[in-house]
């Protein structure tokens, strides 16, 4: 049972008790107090589609304008391009960029669930850097704020308006140690900050990707580094041209992700 400012009797146990705290009129202390419940990330069932309706759940409960945001960006794509789609649709509006536009945005982002899960496993610290590339809206900055608020984290978003939200939402949570940076991590003065671990979930064409696990790389001869992995397409890109990445963690059936670390010397 898990006590809320106005709603003393609240679960975090079935999807149920989501569906139920999203008609809520929460307290913004109540979502302080939920988001520092590891529960809250926890999915009820390890199923992918339960999964992905908590994350869902999550997402309207603590605000994000996520659906209004990603009509607004078809919308202006399909200007462009009316016969389009969700691989045609973001590099016509963002430069070549493949920004996911019209991509369901439970596939478009990493499960909350999935997330808690890759931290408990990584073990983050206090005062360790966490960097996202290609961060969408920002989830594992939510899930470090609410639960390692030690922490630091920066995620690095080619879409401002995506970037815009996420940061409305850190700074309702009242987070000092999250934030959302408008960049194309393909851009020629683009510096990859030094940080402890780096997340990947297929963010773009393999060229960027192969650029940024460069750009990890040379991180890697100053500092050890762990870089957690999700998509196909990046696992492909280290077997074949990143040996000095060593795989330590495989996810298997609904774990999607696999965590490599590297110290160069
Ligand atoms: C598949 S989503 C993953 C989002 C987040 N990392 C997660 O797992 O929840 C990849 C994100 O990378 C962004 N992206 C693609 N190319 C990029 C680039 N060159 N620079 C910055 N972001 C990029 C996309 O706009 C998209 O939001």
């Amino acid at each position: 049972m898990f006590q809320l400012e106005f709603f003393p009797r609240t679960e975090l146990k079935s999807l149920l008790d989501f569906q139920r705290l999203e008609t809520l009129p929460l307290s913004l202390n109540d979502k302080k107090l939920l988001i520092s419940e590891p529960d809250f990330f926890h999915s009820p069932k390890a199923n992918d589609v339960i999964r992905r309706m908590h994350s869902d759940y999550i997402d309207k409960i603590l605000g994000f304008r996520l659906k209004y945001i990603e009509e607004m960006l078809i919308a202006e794509a399909h200007g462009f391009d009316p016969e389009g789609s969700h691989e045609s649709w973001g590099p016509t509006i963002h430069e070549g960029i493949q920004t996911w536009v019209g991509l369901d945005l439970q596939t478009l982002q990493t499960p909350y669930s999935e997330i808690l899960r890759i931290l408990q496993l990584l073990k983050v610290k206090p005062y360790q850097h966490v960097v996202d590339l290609g961060a969408a809206y920002g989830r594992m900055g939510v899930v470090l704020g609410g639960l390692y608020i030690k922490t630091f984290f920066t995620g690095y978003e080619y879409v401002k308006t995506r970037v815009d939200e996420g940061n409305r939402i850190y700074k309702d949570l009242g987070f000092t140690t999250c934030k959302l940076m408008t960049q194309d991590l393909f851009a020629k003065d683009f510096e990859l900050p030094q940080a402890d671990i780096y997340f990947i979930y297929d963010y773009g064409q393999v060229e960027h990707i192969d650029h940024t696990l460069k750009q990890i790389s040379a991180v890697a001869m100053k500092r050890p580094v762990r870089v957690v992995v999700r998509g196909k397409f990046t696992k492909q890109i280290i077997a074949s041209n990143h040996s000095w990445l060593e795989l330590k963690y495989e996810g298997k059936l609904e774990e999607l992700f696999s965590i490599y670390t590297a110290y160069i010397v």
